[in-house]
């Protein structure tokens, strides 16, 4: 995980885990729509901790009143009356969990939506830099455990609060010596609860690291479950999975055992005020009956375990708060990268382009690398040519291929479309005029048709067929059992490398686009094929700009030109045949033995 992803954040943890709840008060304008909702819960609350509040005066009245002899004619009112707000509050607590589920996935649903949008903005680097496995825990359950906290806990938190005041001042009303005690009591309840909220926090972001980990170890596996079987290394993944899942319990029981000491103490500190209220207050109806009554007495002990209670809670609150602000740190170590790719303020949009792409003195060095793998580098494709480049495997090629589609910016020189600085258009215009189809095709679990949409959306499928007719993808597309509608990738019909190349490539070519960055997009396919595919791209696509990236002589004889790439440099240019006379770089690059070809020109 890139280290340099946390700008904006508050700060560095510091020694003891802890950070202030400002990762989670960053998400509050989101909460803004569902104000109305935020006080209709509120004021539900209000009434829930009123009827609850009031369910013990009732209680004393019918000590005092009824079983004192007094009036024995006021039980079945009072009865009802307790009957009445016994069963109001569970009703009102019902509407308000009604509301506040409707806050809480609405604001997830919200929140989602947003980190989605936003991941889709971010470079290529970014994902290069980031494992999937962590992407997938921040989108999924990092936000549910912020639902879960802004939704439930929130809204539970204020009526807990409420509850606490409330409560508070019927205790100074019914005796303010008693109502002291009590609350001494139970501040040491609060102390350590809040000691306790600090250890949760560490402990709680180390869980959800670790289960961000253990997810990207299960997705390697199962996306190369072949190599992992290839090489018969089954029992090490398990063992990794085995270590990683042992950590996880290690971290949850080390949550657990803390868990453990907050609510042992908080049972022993409880139980020790109420001891002492029922001994302070005993000896009140023994020796001031008239003050203090057994009715007070016994509405002392409700309030007070009704003061408890909120207390009590709270650490389960704060716990639940923790991991919410554990939670949100995370997601917005997402939402503060900004994706370097962007367009500058000036940025002005290339309607037509003629197709000439150069490379004025380029220089490139990765992200997080200090190795320069362009430095200097000369290339002019000029328009409706197709260009060859060759080089060594690793002497930067696709990367060549990535600066011109601007999937990445120079760091030294510039790359120009039709004269212009490619980072003075459009990302957008750039894209739609220069397509890359790579080595690597990935296609998605959708029909052969949705896949080749994404080239160009409104594409018809008379041009959906022509495009596969050109990457010679047709014949085996026929075939399918549901043709066009065949569902494929990683969750539909399996096809072979080639196959996937040709529909890959079909996408590349739908949208007729001015530049075709071709980076060893055949491969795997047969030296005819890949010929009879060459041309047919030829025809479907007169005066493109082809920058193709290959390795076969066959293929090699195709292009108007071929630039061979050497330690970063344009070393020569010239046609198949011209190089092959004059340039012993080439001949042995295609020897396909890059020491040798080293050798050679030492
Ligand atoms: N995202 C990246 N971050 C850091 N270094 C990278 C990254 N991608 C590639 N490299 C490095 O850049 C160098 C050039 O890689 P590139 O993929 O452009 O080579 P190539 O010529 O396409 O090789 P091949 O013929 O094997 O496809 C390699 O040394 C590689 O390790
Ligand atoms: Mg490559």
């Amino acid at each position: 995980m890139p280290g340099d992803t946390t700008g904006g954040l508050p700060g560095p943890l510091d020694a003891r885990g802890a950070r202030p709840a400002g990762s989670l008060r960053r998400f509050l304008p989101q909460t803004k729509p569902h104000r109305f909702n935020f006080a209709l819960a509120a004021f539900v609350s209000l009434g829930i901790v009123t009827a609850q509040v009031a369910e013990p005066e009732f209680v004393k009245r019918i000590v005092d009143e009824v079983l004192s002899g007094k009036f024995p004619q006021r039980l079945v009112p009072y009865a009802l009356i307790t009957l009445g707000l016994g069963l109001t509050w569970p009703c009102l607590a019902f509407c308000r969990r009604h509301i506040s589920a409707w806050i809480a996935f609405g604001l997830e649903y919200e929140m989602r939506n947003d980190l989605y949008a936003h991941m889709q903005h971010l470079s290529v680097d970014f994902h290069d830099g980031w494992q999937s496995g962590e992407l997938v825990t921040r989108a999924v359950s990092d936000i549910a455990r912020i639902r879960r906290y802004v939704g439930f806990g929130l809204i539970f938190m204020f009526q807990m609060g409420m509850q606490f005041v409330f409560v508070l001042v019927m205790l100074f009303v019914v005796d303010a010596r008693l109502a002291v005690i009590a609350i001494v009591s139970t501040a040491p309840v609060i102390i350590v609860s809040y000691r306790f909220s600090i250890l949760y926090h560490q402990i709680s972001r180390q869980s959800q690291d670790q289960q961000g980990d253990l997810t990207t170890i299960v997705e390697e596996s199962a996306t190369g479950v072949r190599i992992i079987k290839a090489f018969g290394r089954m029992p090490e993944r398990s063992a990794l999975f085995r270590a990683q899942a042992q950590s996880i319990f290690n971290t949850n029981m080390r949550g657990v055992a803390a868990r453990k000491r907050l609510w042992t103490l908080d049972v022993f500190l409880l139980g020790m005020s109420i001891i002492g209220i029922v001994l302070f207050g005993g000896l009140q109806v023994i020796h001031n009956p008239n003050t203090f009554s057994i009715g007070d007495l016994a509405q002392f002990v409700f309030y007070q375990q009704m003061l408890v209670w909120p207390v009590r809670e709270m650490g389960w609150i704060i716990a639940q708060g923790q991991e919410a602000s554990a939670a949100a740190e995370r997601v917005w170590e997402l939402l503060d990268t900004h994706p370097d790719i962007k367009d500058s303020p000036g940025a002005q949009p290339l309607e037509t382009s003629t197709g000439r792409i150069r490379f004025e003195n380029v220089s490139f060095t990765y992200p997080e690398s200090d190795t320069a793998i362009l430095e200097g580098f000369d290339l002019d494709i000029r328009s409706g040519e197709t260009l060859a480049l060759v080089g060594i495997t690793g002497s930067g090629k696709t990367t060549v291929a990535a600066l011109a589609s601007r999937f990445y910016d120079p760091t030294g020189g510039r790359v120009t479309l039709d004269g212009r600085d490619l980072r003075d258009l459009t990302v957008r215009s750039v894209r739609k005029h220069a397509t890359v189809a790579f080595e690597d095709p990935i296609l998605f679990s959708v029909s052969i048709r949705e896949n080749l949409l994404m080239g160009k959306p409104d594409a018809t499928d008379e041009e959906v067929w022509d495009a596969l007719v050109a990457a010679r993808a047709d014949d085996f597309v026929r075939e399918l059992p549901w043709v066009l509608d065949t569902r494929v990738g990683e969750q539909g019909y399996s096809l072979s490398g080639g196959q996937r190349q040709r529909v890959a490539l079909a996408r590349a070519v739908i949208g007729r686009p001015r530049i075709l960055i071709l980076d060893n997009p055949l491969s795997s396919v047969d030296v005819h094929t890949e010929a009879a595919i060459e041309s047919a791209l030829r025809e479907r696509l007169p005066g493109s700009t082809c920058l193709l990236i290959a390795h076969r002589p066959s293929t090699l004889l195709l292009a108007d030109r071929i630039a061979v790439l050497r330690d970063g440099k344009l070393h020569s240019t010239g046609t198949h045949h011209e190089l092959l006379v004059n340039d012993p770089y080439y001949r042995n690059v295609l020897a396909a033995d890059a020491t040798e070809a080293e050798e050679v020109n030492a």
